[in-house]
């Protein structure tokens, strides 16, 4: 156990390039990188970053397997608000990471079963190479709200208020927010060999320093990553860290 590095940055777009380095890099030792990757909009720079270095023939995608963070439940097959849409917009299609080296979470029926299969599929793999994440105003990591222990498996959860405030944006209202959702359980996270998390804006100012400063523990999710096995790096702007 190693403390988080923590890299502060001037803007959004310097996140993008010192993330797509570190992800980069890992990718090229690692071709058979099994990855997860958040949405949301702290990691946008890093993954247009990315494709730009896969273009430039830095890293090859073909033998990467990408295992889904998150996704609402409930959703119409097809839906473009799915969080596994969003991934092949942003990530998949500009990273060349074909369909079939994907594993999805599941996002309608009952999950339970799913979620048990995506854990097995998870831990045949060792665990994870690279996690990029993001960070949630309530201190989440993928969907793992507040409460969430160390050794929580992926599951379906409710989205606390917070949450549900965040992404009303891409759903016209908090009351069209789907209130359920499944999410890769925190036990992965924290476990994988290389953690990227990405903090921008103001508005993550007091979480991430109570994550990385504060009490270790479930009640704020992003904290457990001072307890993580992990080379955990932490990309953060000025406006997210404040001048201290
Ligand atoms: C979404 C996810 C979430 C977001 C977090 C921060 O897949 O994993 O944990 O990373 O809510 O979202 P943004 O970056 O939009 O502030």
């Amino acid at each position: 156990m190693t403390a988080p590095r923590i890299v502060i940055v001037e803007d959004a777009d310097d996140i993008g390039h010192v993330g797509a380095d570190l992800v980069a890099d890992a990718i090229a030792r690692s071709p058979a990188a099994s990855i997860t990757a958040a949405t949301g909009e702290s990691p946008m720079g890093l993954y247009s970053a990315l494709a730009g270095r896969h273009r430039a023939g830095m890293f090859e995608t073909n033998a990467v397997t990408v295992f889904q963070l998150d996704e609402y439940l409930g959703l119409t097959p097809g839906d473009r608000r799915s969080l596994l849409g969003w991934m092949r917009r942003s990530f998949l299609q500009p990273l060349g990471v074909s369909c079939d080296r994907v594993v999805p979470l599941p996002s309608d029926g009952d999950p339970r079963e799913a979620c048990a299969a995506f854990d097995r599929a998870v831990e045949a793999r060792g665990s994870l190479d690279i996690a990029i994440l993001g960070l949630g105003r309530n201190g989440h990591l993928g969907f793992n709200e507040p409460p969430s222990a160390a050794e929580s498996p992926t599951r379906v959860v409710e989205l606390s208020a917070v949450t549900l405030e965040d992404n009303a944006r891409y759903w016209g209202s908090v009351a069209d927010v789907p209130t359920r959702a499944v999410t890769m359980g925190m036990r992965h996270l924290l476990r994988a060999r290389q953690v990227v998390l990405v903090v921008s804006g103001e508005v993550k100012r007091a979480i991430v320093h109570r994550a990385l400063e504060g009490p270790v523990g479930p009640e704020v999710p992003a904290s457990l990553l001072r307890t993580a096995e992990a080379e955990v790096t932490v990309i953060v702007d000025r406006a997210a860290w404040g001048e201290g």
